[in-house]
């Protein structure tokens, strides 16, 4: 389930049901997203057109923005991109349908897919494919994965609610 934060120039929304946990909104805007504040996104907590560049770095679409100060919106490739990554997903990136099973269609401007069969939330990616011996060719990429990744501090990985007061 996809959930807002508005800010003045900017609405953020984020989908827990498609981060990778990779952390590359935490390295590049520590201001903006930090795990152990509620809410852990604040919009306004840096430049509207710097955060864009930021959200648009999200390899998974979990992340999205949409622009209240008509600021320019995000670009996507048409036709779709898609990119191999060595040992991993393909990265996406366009006009992407995602058709669930309960028949809602949700579109995303950025993806990682699943093509080491392993991901536990097909069809994107879900990082096993780090803990496996799956071997593909691609382009490489330097992925840092968060140090706070498997802390429960991030909002979606509470036990009970687990978007409550993210
Ligand atoms: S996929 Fe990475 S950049 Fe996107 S929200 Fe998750 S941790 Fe942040
Ligand atoms: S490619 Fe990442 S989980 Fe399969």
């Amino acid at each position: 389930m996809r959930k807002t934060y508005r800010g003045k120039d900017i609405e953020v929304s984020f989908d827990v049901a498609v981060c990778t946990h990779i952390g590359e909104c935490l390295r590049r805007s520590p201001q903006v997203f930090q795990l152990r504040r509620r809410p852990w996104i604040m919009p306004d907590a840096a430049d509207a057109d710097e955060l864009a560049r930021v959200i648009e770095r999200c390899p998974s679409g979990a992340l999205q923005y949409r622009r209240l100060d008509g600021g320019l919106e995000e670009q996507t490739p048409e036709p779709p991109r898609i990119t191999p990554i060595r040992n991993g997903p393909l990265l996406v990136r366009g006009h992407i349908e995602v058709r669930h099973e309960d028949g809602s269609v949700e579109t995303l401007p950025r993806a990682s897919l699943c093509r080491c069969g392993l991901s536990q939330n097909k069809p994107f990616c879900d990082n096993s494919h780090l803990r496996s011996s799956f071997r593909a060719p691609g382009e490489v990429i330097h992925i840092e994965l968060s140090p706070v990744r498997e802390q429960p501090e991030w909002p979606m990985a509470t036990a009970d609610d687990p978007r409550g007061d993210a």
